[in-house]
């Protein structure tokens, strides 16, 4: 059941730098995002049209979806809560629209400010709308392996949004591990029971590494069919409503890995380390990914680092 190729979404210029407390520059934003699509990125979460009072790192989506330069090919998805963020989003001429809500009670409240029931009612009109525009629809599913106020979720409660993402025409969806609390196990039973209601080939796996344990649910993941894993250059990243949570897995971990599997991603490992180094560098921080900083060392000392 392992798959051959997988996509990975880099979610890296959203996902990673909404966290960050300095605002990171315009430029620096559609420069990463560029040199992502260059490194064989299909897949860009670029911008996030959400309150710049809840999250002000994101305010300039529209100028940084005005600023890139579109790879023929690539998906530049966006964050869109409401009809007011769909509306910049086609605005903004975004390839994908991605609605998010949760599998737990308590976080969606955090997150978004309302209950799962609310927030689904808020995201029909969004997809309806994406739908009649013909823009792609993705939903994520925040707390799908753990929240940080509820603790435990359950299985079923996983399911319950999945397929109310699914009533809503959504093309993708992805079940997110937003604390990094899950273990292969877990994630396994999870993506089970989802592809039992959602084409196990449009679910994504979406791993936070709080826990360490992002590379190792990946690989759970690959056993259970899953083709699209999201990913942040650097492992970049938080989340601003799940206090001590940390960044995405790193792409760059992610490419070594499926590399080391002989598992196709379409994606330069050597440019995407160069492209890690830039943003740490860029936003004063060391690189979180493993294989990135290992690479880089050798590449510029010709060492492996034992340390
Ligand atoms: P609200 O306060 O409940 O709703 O926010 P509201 O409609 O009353 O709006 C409040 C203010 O926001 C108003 O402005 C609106 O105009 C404005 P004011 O009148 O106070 O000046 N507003 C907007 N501004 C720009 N664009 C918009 C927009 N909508 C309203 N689209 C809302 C509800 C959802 C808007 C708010 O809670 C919000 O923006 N939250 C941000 C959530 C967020 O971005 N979280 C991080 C991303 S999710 C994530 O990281 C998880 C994920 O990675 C998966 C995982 O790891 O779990 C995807
Ligand atoms: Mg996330």
């Amino acid at each position: 059941m392992t798959p051959t190729k997988v996509k990975i979404v880099e979610v890296g210029p959203r996902d990673g730098l909404q966290n960050e407390k300095n605002f990171v520059a315009t430029e620096t934003k559609v420069e990463l995002v560029n040199r992502l699509s260059q490194a064989g990125l299909q897949n860009v979460e670029s911008a996030s049209f959400v309150s710049p009072k809840w999250v002000p790192q994101m305010a300039d989506g529209a100028a940084v979806m005005e600023g890139i330069d579109r790879r023929h090919g690539t998906i530049y998805s966006v964050l869109t809560p409401n009809m007011r963020g769909f509306e910049a989003a086609l605005q903004a001429h975004a390839d994908e629209v991605v609605i998010f809500g949760a599998a737990s009670e308590a976080f969606s409240q955090k997150n978004i400010n309302c209950s799962i029931a609310e927030s689904i009612a808020r995201f029909e009109p969004v997809a309806k709308a994406a739908k009649e525009a013909g823009v792609r629809l993705r939903g994520s599913i925040s707390c799908s392996l753990g929240c940080p106020y509820q603790g435990e979720v359950p299985v079923a409660s996983v399911v319950d949004v999945v397929e109310r993402m699914k009533a809503l025409g959504c093309d993708e969806i992805d079940i997110a591990d937003t604390i990094g609390v899950g273990t292969p196990t877990r994630t396994r039973e999870v993506l089970a029971a989802a592809s039992k209601v959602f084409p196990r080939e449009h679910l994504s796996g979406h791993f936070h590494d709080t826990y360490g344990q992002a590379v190792a649910n990946i690989y759970a993941a690959l056993q259970e069919g899953i083709e699209i894993y999201h990913a942040s250059v650097a492992g970049l990243g938080g989340c601003p409503y799940a206090k001590g949570a940390t960044g995405n897995v790193a792409t760059e971990d992610v490419v070594y890995l499926m590399n080391g599997l002989g598992i196709e991603t379409g994606i330069d490992l050597d440019q995407l380390i160069e492209i890690g180094d830039f943003i740490s560098r860029a936003i004063g921080k060391p690189s979180s990914s493993r294989a990135g900083r290992a690479l880089l060392a050798k590449k510029r000392d010709g060492v492996t680092p034992c340390v």
